[in-house]
């Protein structure tokens, strides 16, 4: 390393594990006497953190690059890329972009403080994959939050659905040690965390590699921890998601009400090109034996439209699947071409503009399902954690509810991090308003 206190800035493109990654990423710099900066024109390490799932995501990387050039001269600036697309293009990332000085995959993060290049001469690559657990020390996490924490139980994807990049650019499923993420979970109690977000590409196969206990059996574990007020979990495979699972939900007491179960096509004909493993009719099983455990669980999903070959009934089937389910919230997305993906490899016949014509179709239906949803809440109260303040207004406050959704609220008194209940007054399709009771 060149000098003693170097500052460091990530920025952070993708999901939710990697949101957490980095949080892992800062503590380990931290901890190797690096101090966090808040904008990289203040750094002299800048590390960005990537996404590879869309074409689009990969292309917010390039164009950040670009930016960063200046100040990688002005100040002598490492310039790292870390995460999806470093795993993904590994040495060739220096053929579309020289000004790279490092390049480091997911699965070599912990080692990161001794990868650092020495130089802006020597360029350093580490993206090899390992079969084990690597762990970071909780202790030393920089977290985003003080009061709803990431813990990361499981990595990888053993799925290859025929549209995903993931099982390239994460590897092969791998599950961390239960008394690991246990021990993580204590710690974030006792410093008065109340939310804790379990993480991993498919959650419901976690199984412990010392007892091979599986992932009702973690939940349940959690549920005991003094202090710990919520648990949620992401992402959930329709596949893997057994009622197991769900009966575990309602017994765990802390266990949110809600769920994210990406379906990604109405259509099993769909389904079974995308390589999902499961039909339309098996989701709505699913979806019914939740309901009729948890009759106020809320359902989020994520919905791909224009995969190769999907027909207008196949599409249909899709809009009719969103109206038969009427989740809280969807995730919706063009198909996009990925490397090494087995669809990429076939003739993709449904036209740019179709792609784009779907998109708005599932967007404009849902905003309708969504709006209605949330008036149906009108009038009650609702337990809300609130995580700060409005962006569009610092006056009103802004949390959650159980069912994950965004409410935003008055209050006459300080709340921040405090659970309270709202009584929600009004809403649009993205959001509730309430006043604090
Ligand atoms: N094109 C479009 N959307 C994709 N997703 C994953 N791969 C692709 C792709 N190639 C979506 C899926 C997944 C979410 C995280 O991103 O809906 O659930
Ligand atoms: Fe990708 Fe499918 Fe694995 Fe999810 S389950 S990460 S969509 S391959």
């Amino acid at each position: 390393m060149r000098k003693s206190k170097l500052r460091y800035y990530i920025h952070t493109f993708g999901c939710q594990m990697n949101e957490n990654d980095s949080e892992h990423l800062a503590g380990l710099l931290n901890s190797s006497g690096l101090e966090p900066a808040l904008s990289p024109e203040e750094s002299e390490l800048i590390i960005v953190n990537t996404c590879a799932v869309r074409e689009k995501s990969e292309q917010k990387l390039y164009s950040l690059l670009g930016r960063l050039e200046s100040i990688k001269k002005k100040n002598k600036a490492l310039i790292g890329v870390v995460g999806c697309v470093a795993q993904l293009y590994r040495s060739k990332l220096w053929d579309k972009k020289p000004s790279i000085d490092f390049v480091i995959g997911p699965d070599n993060y912990w080692q990161i403080p001794h990868l650092l290049p020495p130089s802006p001469r020597e360029k350093v690559i580490s993206t090899q994959w390992s079969t084990e657990w690597h762990e970071i020390p909780f202790q030393q996490v920089r977290r985003e939050s003080l009061v709803s924490a990431y813990i990361t139980i499981m990595e990888g994807c053993n799925n290859f659905c025929a549209y995903c990049v993931v099982p390239f650019t994460r590897g092969r499923e791998k599950s961390r040690p239960m008394s690991h993420i246990l021990a993580e979970a204590e710690d974030l109690a006792f410093k008065r965390y109340k939310e804790i977000q379990l993480l991993g590409q498919n959650v419901n196969s976690y199984e412990d590699p010392d007892t091979g206990h599986q992932f009702p059996v973690l939940l349940e574990e959690i549920d005991h921890i003094e202090g710990i007020e919520w648990i949620r979990f992401i992402t959930s495979h329709p596949k893997n998601f057994t009622k197991n699972i769900a009966l575990a939900m309602k017994e765990a007491s802390k266990v949110c009400h809600q769920l994210h179960l990406p379906i990604q096509s109405g259509s099993t004909s769909v389904l079974q090109r995308m390589n999902r493993d499961y039909t339309r009719e098996e989701y709505l099983e699913k979806i019914a034996v939740l309901r009729d455990l948890m009759p106020d669980i809320s359902l989020s999903s994520d919905i791909i439209v224009g995969f190769p070959g999907e027909t207008q009934e196949e599409f249909d089937e899709t809009l009719s699947l969103i109206e038969t389910v009427r989740f809280t919230n969807i995730f919706s997305f063009r198909y996009s071409p990925r490397p090494f993906t087995s669809a990429s490899k076939e003739k993709d016949n449904v036209t740019f503009e179709e792609k784009k014509k779907r998109l708005i179709q599932v967007q404009a239906l849902q905003k309708k399902i969504q709006l209605e949803v949330n008036r149906s809440f009108l009038g009650q109260t609702q337990k809300v954690l609130c995580t700060g303040r409005s962006k569009k207004d610092p006056h009103v406050y802004s949390g959650r509810n159980q069912g994950y959704q965004v409410v935003n609220f008055n209050s006459n008194k300080e709340v921040i991090h405090q659970f309270l209940q709202v009584r929600i007054t009004s809403c649009g399709p993205y959001s509730l308003f309430g006043q604090a009771v």
